[in-house]
């Protein structure tokens, strides 16, 4: 494959906050499945509007909320048209990904009855699993859990055993945000509909990484979190199918909500501002539109090849440390590496890691029952992002090899 060009020095330069020092050193940020960094272009944009037009939308005849308003909706749209979503009222701005699942899980309340049955994977974030055991206490149904193997892939011949007449629901993420596999979403969606079943797709840990098509996976729900790809904390969306946001009842009841509002009876408001009760995100939705034009001018291929030179890099200098294992192994995946070393705690190389200046997470990465199913307390997790370097790469092996010499 031809090697895309991606000027790293020119782009590092977009994100003041890779200039600082961690502990005396250079920072070295590898937390990117936490959070990403902010380029300055993105910054730029909210304090534009805090500067420039700060009001309230959906709501003012007066010029700046007009402004503020046309602002937001454009965002809407830059957000449909990235995920190549049929209409701007299919994208339902919520705080982020636990928010939109959780917005869908208290949907189907009045869906479900005992004896249906939920499938999720064995690799999901707690958010893509108590919500929905939530769903399963309120409506007798029965969640039944799709396997995973020693290399970090679900195991696709249990999920189509699984697959019955009584599976209503079907979770899965695009990409575990613990191991970095890539899931085979569109098989997991087209044998989930072969039997009537609905299909969310946690879509978090997958769009800072892959430009995910609604129309082509013809998913029924995809969240994501605007924090994971450039934006801002506090904002996601939820992407649903008209078909299925039309028949949820609304999740929060509000202002700006509603058609009309008596004190006999309420009807609510046409979408998406069914499930957009009170005042948004306004400044991180339009910076959330902001975000995906800065990563669209480098294109979503080159960010994912470029993100795959660093994991092939990284993975191949790690695992030359004596004892060291790397969890999550899947011929798929994305730019994150989870790892431990033989005898020590995955929290002490963290701490030696930082005092490099090396920002990694440890511990079960909100995905306890995947840390279960290994045996361990958890991992280190290395996670890249287009703006790391191989330089960086080095930096952190050379800091774990300098951690085992410490602990071993
Ligand atoms: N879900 C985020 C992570 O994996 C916070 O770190």
């Amino acid at each position: 494959m031809k090697t895309l060009q991606l000027n790293t020095e020119k782009i590092r330069k977009d994100f003041p906050i890779l200039n600082r020092k961690a502990n005396g050193k250079p920072l070295v940020y590898f937390d990117n499945a936490a959070t990403s960094q902010t380029p300055q272009q993105v910054i730029d944009t909210i304090a534009h509007y805090y500067q420039n037009y700060n009001a309230n939308i959906h709501r003012g005849v007066h010029f700046l909320s007009q402004e503020a308003t046309d602002a937001y909706e454009q965002a809407r749209i830059k957000i449909q048209k990235h995920f190549n979503i049929k209409v701007p009222h299919e994208v339902i701005f919520t705080s982020g990904t636990t928010h939109a699942i959780n917005l869908v899980a208290h949907g189907f309340s009045s869906f479900l009855k005992e004896g249906d049955e939920i499938l999720v994977s064995a690799m999901e974030h707690h958010s893509n699993i108590v919500p929905w055991q939530m769903l399963c206490e309120r409506t007798g149904a029965t969640l039944k859990v799709i396997p995973m193997d020693q290399n970090g892939e679900l195991v696709m011949k249990d999920y189509h055993a699984l697959l019955s007449k009584d599976a209503k629901l079907v979770f899965c993420n695009h990409v575990s945000n613990a191991l970095g596999t890539i899931n085979p979403i569109k098989e997991i969606i087209d044998a989930a509909h072969a039997v009537g079943a609905r299909v969310l797709v946690d879509g978090a840990q997958a769009a800072p990484h892959i430009k995910a098509d609604m129309q082509a996976l013809d998913v029924d729900f995809y969240t994501v979190s605007a924090h994971k790809m450039c934006g801002p904390t506090g904002v996601g969306i939820l992407y649903g199918k008209s078909e299925w946001l039309n028949k949820l009842p609304p999740y929060q009841g509000g202002g700006e909500m509603i058609a009309e509002v008596t004190f006999e009876k309420t009807t609510y408001a046409d979408l998406p501002h069914k499930f957009e009760a009170g005042t948004p995100n306004i400044a991180g939705g339009i910076a959330f539109g902001a975000a995906l034009d800065y990563m669209n001018a480098i294109g979503f291929d080159t960010i994912a090849q470029y993100e795959d030179e660093l994991l092939q890099y990284a993975t191949n200098k790690l695992k030359k440390i004596e004892g060291l294992k790397i969890y999550g192994e899947a011929s798929k995946k994305a730019a994150v590496v989870s790892f431990n070393i033989q005898g020590i705690h995955p929290y002490d190389i963290g701490t030696i890691l930082d005092k490099l200046g090396i920002a990694v997470r440890t511990g079960h990465h909100c995905a306890q029952p995947i840390m279960d199913f290994y045996g361990i307390p958890g991992t280190v997790r290395a996670s890249f992002s287009f703006y790391n370097t191989k330089e960086e790469i080095d930096t952190l092996v050379e800091g774990v090899q300098r951690a085992r010499n410490m602990l071993v």
